[in-house]
């Protein structure tokens, strides 16, 4: 399996900025980083003039929603073939701070998971626990309970991947200890396992949560980590390239 390195651009980036962002990103891994996958995922606004940007280099473009329908009466949503339209390959679900800000729930991501594998993307889908829920001793159990209500049945198939993203972690500047991470990410394999068979050992599980280029190599190095889902840190590329230069070579 290759690792697999995303940035999560969030609600951020204007055109120029955006661009430039996205070009320096594809000079720095110039022909250096064949084992990595490398993917950006701007605001909707952006994703036509980024996939633009990127065409020919290495580097894939995601969304970070999509509806689950695909067209009609939806004011101010986007679908996943209008994700494909523009140039996206990928596509972020579930990601906590859409949970939050939006209510959404473990059926509505799986409903959104399975309008991307039907439309051609890969979904990115994410799960994590909040610190009350870990400090009650529930990180395992809520993580396990949207895995298991967010993942569609095709999603090990078509190599879905999945992140875990604590959400004491997001924007904070505060990780996990190693061991933690590989609790969780051998918790969620297991989980994987039990419910795709085979299939369930070729998803990707990354980690995300304040990332950065000081942190990624002993990150990176966990067992079942398969790569990391960057948030602020995408923003520089310098930092973005960082942590793509940290990913091991090939994971276990
Ligand atoms: P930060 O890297 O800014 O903590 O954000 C992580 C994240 O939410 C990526 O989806």
């Amino acid at each position: 399996m290759r690792p697999l390195i995303a940035g999560n651009w969030k609600m951020n980036g204007l055109g120029s900025e955006g661009i430039r962002l996205a070009r320096a990103v594809c000079e720095g891994l110039g022909q250096g980083y064949t084992h990595v996958d490398v993917l950006l995922c701007p605001p909707f606004t952006l994703i036509e003039r980024v996939a633009r940007a990127v065409a020919g280099s290495a580097v894939a473009v995601g969304g970070q929603d999509c509806h689950p329908k695909t067209s009609g009466a939806h004011t101010g949503d986007v679908s996943a073939p209008m994700l494909k339209d523009a140039g996206a390959t990928w596509v972020i679900l579930g990601h906590s701070e859409r949970r939050a800000d939006h209510g959404e729930t473990n059926a509505l991501v799986r409903a959104k998971a399975e309008a991307a594998l039907a439309a051609g993307l890969t979904p990115i889908v994410c799960v994590g626990e909040t610190l009350a829920e870990r400090d009650a001793g529930r990180a395992e159990a809520v993580v396990e309970a949207q895995l298991a209500g967010s993942l569609p049945e095709g999603f090990a198939a078509a190599q879905g991947v999945v992140a875990y993203e604590p959400v004491w972690a997001i924007g904070t500047g505060r990780t996990p200890s190693e061991a933690d991470i590989g609790a969780m990410h051998a918790a969620i394999r297991a989980r994987l396992a039990a419910r795709f068979g085979a299939g369930g050992q070729g998803v990707r599980i990354l980690y995300g949560g304040s990332v950065k280029a000081a942190n990624a190599k002993p990150i990176l190095a966990v067992p079942e980590v398969g790569g990391a889902l960057v948030g602020g840190a995408s923003l520089h590329a310098e930092e973005f390239l960082a942590i793509v230069a940290a990913a091991p070579v090939a994971l276990a």
